[in-house]
């Protein structure tokens, strides 16, 4: 359980000083790194609390403890990656059982549900969670959850958490988003109605594009002790030393996220102006179609970009030509990343679905990092000349 006097204090705050902070014994402001696999036992049946680090360990539990502060939820987990936290999600339920899910999502996330999961008697609806009527009219005897990402990865499209999860709740369903582009920073799904909410940590949570890491939040007791098991028994946990490079990058997560969408605003626009350009998908914008629902349930809009070109031969040239953005997978860091979602991100997502989404052959992706927002524009100001 999280110490209720963390409720209090702001997210701004909150980011800084994590759960416990520093180390009680040493009053170590850095909490450290208990690079142990297991704990001596002071007797017979007899523990500090620390048997063995798959079960817990104490880094990783400061981690566990300030994602659930940052989300004002009760309970929180750690993934050795972003997918172990999905897969530990999804494990919850049964053969038979019907999962809806956002059908623009992280092609990851579609791969294991079909790949994986379907063969173990899963059965998952792909679609348009932005739009209620299609989540209602998707809804079936057997649907046991409704997974959403918002905003959805790559297109930007924004769900309403608190619809859909007042719907499922009606019903006896539970709803788990996948809050990885916002964070708590800027959303909180467990405050609007949501049972479980995950995160790629190796994105904005970690920050620096140094380590892979996946968390997971809820508040039932029943669902976290089922998670726990899951945890335990299968050990996709995060290690020390990587847990700490997670707490270590969310001391600075306000900061990062503030700049970030701060240039995000200024590159969607610029974007917006470009006659080379064709459509600019970014929540913030005001014309975009989950403006008022994004205004209404988060603080922010993020600093994730997709955009298309009006030629297609220009692709190529602006992933070859750009040089302060990097060519490179993956979101969130404080690096500018570029990255082309149908042959990167999206490629396990097959063509129909794709099609249907908006994810061609002239999409990319833009993570806008902290750098100066005129080094980024001049660098695809460049990298866009088009010159036949
Ligand atoms: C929205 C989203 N969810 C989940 C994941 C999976 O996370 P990881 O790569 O840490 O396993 C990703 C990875 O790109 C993602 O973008």
């Amino acid at each position: 359980m999280i110490n209720k006097s963390h409720k209090k204090l702001h997210i701004k705050t909150k980011v800084v000083h994590g759960f416990k902070g520093y180390d009680a014994h040493t009053g170590a402001v850095s909490f450290p790194i208990y690079q142990s696999a297991t704990f001596r036992h002071p007797g017979l049946n007899e523990s500090t609390g620390y048997d063995y680090s798959r079960l817990q360990n104490p880094t990783r539990e400061e981690l566990e403890k300030t994602i659930a502060a940052l989300d004002n939820a009760s309970f929180g987990f750690a993934f050795s990656s972003g997918m172990a936290a999905v897969s530990t999600a999804i494990k919850l339920f049964s053969p038979g059982d019907h999962i809806i899910v956002s059908d623009d999502l992280y092609g990851g996330t579609y791969r294991i549900f079909e790949e994986i999961y379907k063969k173990y008697g899963l059965e998952f609806s792909y679609i348009d969670t932005s739009c209620l009527d299609e989540v209602f009219k998707s809804f079936k005897t057997n649907t046991a959850a409704i997974f959403i990402e918002t905003p959805s990865n790559p297109m930007m499209k924004i769900s309403d958490i608190e619809a859909i999860s007042t719907f499922a709740k009606s019903k006896g369903a539970l709803t788990i988003v996948d809050n990885t582009f916002l964070t708590p920073y800027f959303q909180q799904p467990i405050t609007l109605s949501a049972d479980l909410v995950l995160y790629s940590g190796t994105k904005y949570l970690g920050g620096h594009n140094d380590t892979l890491a996946g968390l997971l939040v809820l508040n039932d007791e029943g669902i976290a002790e089922k998670v726990q098991l899951i945890q335990k028994s299968e050990g996709a946990v995060l290690a020390p030393f990587d847990s700490w490079l997670i707490l270590r990058g969310m001391k600075t997560l306000g900061i990062r996220l503030e700049k970030q969408q701060e240039n995000a605003v200024l590159i969607a626009n610029w974007l917006k102006s470009n006659p080379l350009v064709d459509k600019v998908y970014y929540p913030g914008l005001t014309d975009h179609d989950g403006y008022e629902i994004g205004k209404k349930q988060s603080s922010g809009f993020g600093a994730m970009i997709s955009f298309s070109v009006k030629n297609v031969g220009m692709i190529e040239k602006i992933l070859e030509r750009v040089e302060v953005i990097i060519y490179a997978e993956s979101l969130g860091g404080v690096e500018s990343l570029i990255t082309y979602p149908m042959v990167q991100t999206h490629a396990a997502i097959p063509k129909e679905i794709r099609d249907r989404i908006g994810v061609d052959e002239k999409l990319l992706r833009l993570s806008v990092g902290i750098e100066d927002s005129n080094d980024i524009i001049s660098d695809l100001e460049r990298a866009m000349r088009w010159d036949g």
